[in-house]
């Protein structure tokens, strides 16, 4: 999604700034052209040297290069986004105030690009009424603020101001450069395999790892959508995104049943057991005993009552997975749970489906188009399941 857009990373004069020099690392590795921008005071705390080998071309650092005769316009007129990592409090004063004081500041005043920017500075300057003040004239004006984390400071002294983490950064530029077509839509995701128990330590389970499912809330997110994710599994929560915490199919039912009646899409990339022991042993089953007789009864079919209970207006995706006839099953379970979409993958194949990091996948749409995903990241199998959902949302609206 970043690839070929062109970002402007400006660095200010904080200790943070070594932080900037990873941000742009994973900027150029998702195929961003990354235009790096120093202040003077940024060049306190890293060499050019070190923006300049990573980024894609080197650093500029003031108005009056000889190249150049009005770096700061073109810098702003041909960016895709500007972002600020750290954000000194006298940077977010400046661009507050409207001040051009140097390269970066007159960059940021002269574009109209969406801008987002990293606060980090000690907890007093982060909590002082003028930056506050400052910050909330900021995000008035539409630039994206993403907040600090709390924790260890420069000196060693414990509070809010820390840069935030990279991935949250990324994942923010992520979603201000993404496509928005999910904006405004709530998204509920399921995840994981459910574990059914046998006795106090037992349990019946699968080899779901909840990536698929995390991938497409993930992916959600980065499109505007508010995303609800009833999982079974503690994968990093993708940021934004809510979580229910559930183990049991019965649970898993209970916590989307609770979230369907608001929910505009709803795709359940979870592993459900069909079948629970009727009854959990109270403690654990003694092996002395001999073998035990598991009577087994059916789980709920989440999926099937969703359909049956659909509101007007939501868009309902399941997955379906097979080890043959991945069409044919997929079909049959699309028509049978009245679902909008399906994707089917075949788990048997190498790199395909449980646990892995990648997936393959046939999308069948309940108004009979089918494509196919070849094996690829689970982040691009999300992607290509949401472009599904927007072309028959889109169908939907338009038929209506
Ligand atoms: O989690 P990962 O390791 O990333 O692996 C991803 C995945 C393989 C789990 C995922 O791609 C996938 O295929 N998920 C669906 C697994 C499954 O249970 O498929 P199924 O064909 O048995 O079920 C069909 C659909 O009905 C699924 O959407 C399932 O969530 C749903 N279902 C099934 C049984 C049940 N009792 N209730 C349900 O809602």
């Amino acid at each position: 999604m970043l690839s070929g857009r062109r970002v402007v990373l400006g660095v200010t004069g904080g200790i943070a700034a070594y932080k900037a020099v990873e941000v742009c690392r994973r900027l150029v590795d998702a195929g961003v052209h990354v235009v790096p921008v120093m202040t003077a005071g940024a060049e306190h705390f890293i060499g050019r040297t070190t923006l300049s080998a990573l980024a894609s071309e080197p650093v500029q650092t003031s108005l009056w290069t000889e190249t150049s005769p009005i770096p700061h316009t073109l810098l702003g007129q041909q960016a895709d986004l500007i972002l600020i990592v750290p954000a000194t409090a006298r940077l977010i004063g400046a661009y507050a105030a409207g001040l051009s004081t140097d390269l970066l500041t007159n960059v940021l005043l002269a574009t109209r690009a969406p801008v987002v920017i990293c606060p980090a500075m000690h907890t007093e300057m982060w909590e002082h009424p003028a930056v506050q003040h400052n910050l909330a004239t900021l995000r008035q004006r539409g630039v994206y603020v993403v907040e600090p984390d709390e924790g260890r400071l420069a000196g060693g002294d414990i509070g809010r101001g820390r840069l935030a983490a990279p991935e949250r950064i990324l994942a923010e530029v992520e979603r201000v450069l993404g496509p928005r077509d999910l904006s405004g839509l709530h998204v509920v995701v399921s995840a994981g395999g459910t574990r059914e128990p046998i006795d106090a330590v037992r349990v019946i389970a699968n080899r779901s790892s909840g990536k698929q499912g995390y991938a497409i809330a993930a992916e959600a997110l980065s499109r505007g959508a508010t995303v609800s994710i009833v999982s079974t599994v503690d994968l990093p929560v993708p940021c934004g995104a809510v979580v229910v915490r559930v183990d049991t199919a019965a649970q898993m039912h209970t916590a989307i049943a609770a979230l369907a009646d608001d929910a505009d899409i709803i795709v359940m990339a979870a592993a459900v057991a069909d079948f629970r022991p009727v009854a959990a042993v109270d403690g654990k089953i003694k092996k002395e005993a001999g073998v035990p007789q598991i009577v087994l009864e059916p789980t709920p079919d989440i999926l099937a009552a969703l359909g049956a209970n659909k509101p007007a207006g939501q868009t309902l995706v399941g997955f379906a997975a097979e080890t043959s006839d991945l069409l044919a099953n997929a079909q049959s379970k699309l028509h049978r749970k009245q679902l909008d979409l399906i994707v089917a993958n075949d788990v048997s194949l190498p790199g395909v489906g449980f646990e892995h990091d990648t997936n393959a996948v046939t999308l069948v749409c309940a108004d009979g188009h089918v494509s196919t995903v070849a094996l690829t990241d689970k982040r691009a199998i999300a992607r290509a399941v949401l472009d599904s959902v927007c072309r028959i949302r889109t169908g939907n609206d338009s038929a209506g």
